[in-house]
């Protein structure tokens, strides 16, 4: 039994019952900052927090392992000179359906170049090309569904990998960060469950130590979530395995204000294969002239949306989820064949080679893809500079929700947006608290653990685990109804029961972590989706169709 269920009314008759078997871990560390994963928007905050204080980087598996090092397109930037933030705000906007915040929006576009230099400055190399009669290198820019213009910055087809790379050499490298790996954060802890007087204040987070199985409190005023998205909610995903909304769930047990779960973006081009179940195929693709088709070769986009297999990610995932319908095959495809081996060898090399292994030359024969979570546009409500509803706590990336990606994201704007708003959240940061300046030293007390036994019922998590993702696939996906979010809802009613029996008796694991922040997540998009009686951007339901202009509105929820 850990320490929350020791103060939580509700579980104080546990407590006393279950005192005399109480074991103590007594370790707790403090920093200046903690930053809880390591993906674009940790590392970034991480390399400019060092420079203020002691920085903790505390991640659940090995650091690289983020869904930053599987982004394939890019960063977008406005780079080049027919280019414009006026244009780049616009195309933003038109893709976010109504519902972006427009100063976030234009302050993120405009601060993209700093963003993109200081990126530069670590290392990053984005694919360039040198002129060659000025002899001057220029970056090249891709083109993405929804943009207007060529502005993405890419490193062939792996970018995100290469700004992983770069950033988490240039962490280790600094005696400032300490990189807590395999440290599963558990929970916030704050104030108010420590049962101090309002307004509450994040003071720290409990994190299981996955190798030694020991809950350490870590502790500091300043904590910063960016542990990304939730793609893994669903059966068929893009995401990592690490991609369980972490981050949202602790906020919400915590009371911080949680905005637009119900917009889950679904990418297009998911392979679609017996064997390789989350790859992704990158929309610069379609960029490059790729086309989506039938089995029989036709091009149906353009019967959906004038700007065909370029139309942003909501248009493209729903008409293709309804040529998936309508002509009952398994999937569409995605044919690059107008390109040379050569150039698609070159250009997309992992796309190339990791097909080529599964028996298919993209440069013969068009890919497979179906659609598949991908995105999550809502998270935890902040401003464009990380502040969330509770002092002490910042979110920044996927994690967050901002008001830049609205109803739906503009491909390539989320690690732009990771880039940008690490900067400002550290600055708010420093600002509210100065390093070394304590707030007011709060006595934090230890994880306890009681004697209990270990989870013998593994059976039973990766059971719900199954059932949660294909809940959440069959009934809260592409296309919604009322009565389907309603089934949903039910069954995850009981699971969350079935869940929280395990989480009070047994000995936390990082699957039971995980499970408990699954079913906590899929509860909040179907609860979110629930509320939004329309559709529009990634939320469309069939009892809803239209968008309504008196309920152009955020969906911002809380637990207390
Ligand atoms: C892609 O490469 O298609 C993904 C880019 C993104 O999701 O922003």
């Amino acid at each position: 039994m850990g320490f929350w269920q020791a103060v939580s009314p509700v579980f104080t008759c546990c407590w006393f019952i279950k005192t005399e078997e109480l074991t103590f871990f007594f370790s707790i560390k403090t920093y200046d900052f903690i930053v809880i994963g390591s993906g674009i928007s940790g590392l970034s905050f991480a390399l400019r927090a060092a420079k203020f204080g002691t920085v903790a980087v505390v991640t659940k598996q090995e650091a690289m392992t983020t869904n930053t090092a599987w982004a394939q397109g890019g960063i977008c930037c406005v780079k080049a000179k027919n280019d414009s933030f006026a244009e780049h705000t616009a195309d933003t906007l038109g893709a976010g359906a109504g519902l972006c915040d427009e100063e976030v929006v234009s302050t993120i576009v405009s601060e993209g170049p700093e963003a993109i230099q200081e990126l530069i400055d670590w290392g990053v190399k984005f694919d360039s090309s040198v002129d060659p009669e000025t002899g001057e290198e220029t970056l090249d820019l891709g083109r993405e569904g929804g943009h207007s213009k060529r502005r993405i910055l890419h490193a062939k087809d792996t970018t995100g990998r290469e700004i992983e790379t770069k950033l988490l050499a240039e962490a280790r490298e600094n005696d400032q960060i300490e990189f807590l790996e395999f440290h599963f954060a558990i929970d916030l802890i704050t104030t108010k469950k420590l049962g101090y007087a309002s307004p509450p204040r994040c003071v720290g987070v409990y994190a299981l130590n996955v190798k030694t199985e020991k809950v350490v409190t870590l502790r500091s005023d300043r904590v910063i979530l960016c542990t990304g998205g939730s793609g893994r909610v669903y059966l068929y995903t893009t995401n990592p395995d690490v991609a369980t909304g972490d981050g949202v769930a602790m906020a919400w047990r915590a009371g911080v204000d949680i905005a637009n779960m119900e917009f889950v973006q679904f990418h297009p081009t998911c392979l679609y294969h017996h064997e390789v179940k989350s790859f992704l195929i990158t929309e610069a693709m379609r960029g490059e002239g790729a086309e989506l088709i039938d089995k029989d070769g036709r091009q149906f986009m353009k019967e959906y949306d004038e700007r065909g297999s370029l139309a942003p990610r909501d248009i493209v995932a729903r008409a293709i989820d309804q040529e998936i319908k309508k002509t009952g095959g398994p999937c569409v495809f995605l044919d690059i064949t107008h390109q040379s081996k050569e150039y698609i060898a070159d250009r997309f090399p992992n796309i190339y080679e990791t097909c080529l292994d599964l028996g298919i030359d993209i440069s013969k024969e068009p890919i497979p893809v179906v659609p598949a979570a991908h995105y999550q546009c809502g998270g935890v409500a902040t401003d464009v500079n990380g502040i969330t509803s509770m002092q002490g706590l910042w979110a920044v990336g996927e994690v967050a929700c901002t008001g830049l990606h609205g109803a739906n994201r503009l491909a390539s704007n989320s690690l732009l947006e990771g880039a940008v708003v690490s900067a400002r959240a550290l600055e708010a940061c420093v600002k509210t608290f100065p390093a070394g300046d304590e707030v007011e030293l709060i006595e934090l007390p230890e994880w306890e653990s009681g004697a209990v036994s270990d989870v013998d019922e593994l059976v039973v998590i990766y059971h719900n685990w199954d059932e949660i993702r294909r809940l959440m696939w069959d009934y809260v996906s592409i296309v919604r109804t009322t009565k389907r979010l309603q089934r949903a809802a039910t069954r995850l009613h009981n699971l969350q029961n079935e869940v929280q029996e395990f989480y009070w008796n047994f000995r936390v694991t990082a699957d039971l972590l995980e499970l408990r922040n699954l079913v906590e997540l899929a509860t909040l998009i179907v609860d979110s989706a629930a509320r939004r009686k329309e559709s529009r951007g990634a939320h469309f339901t069939l009892d809803y169709p239209n968008s309504e202009s008196n309920l152009r509105e955020n969906t911002v929820i809380s637990k207390f």
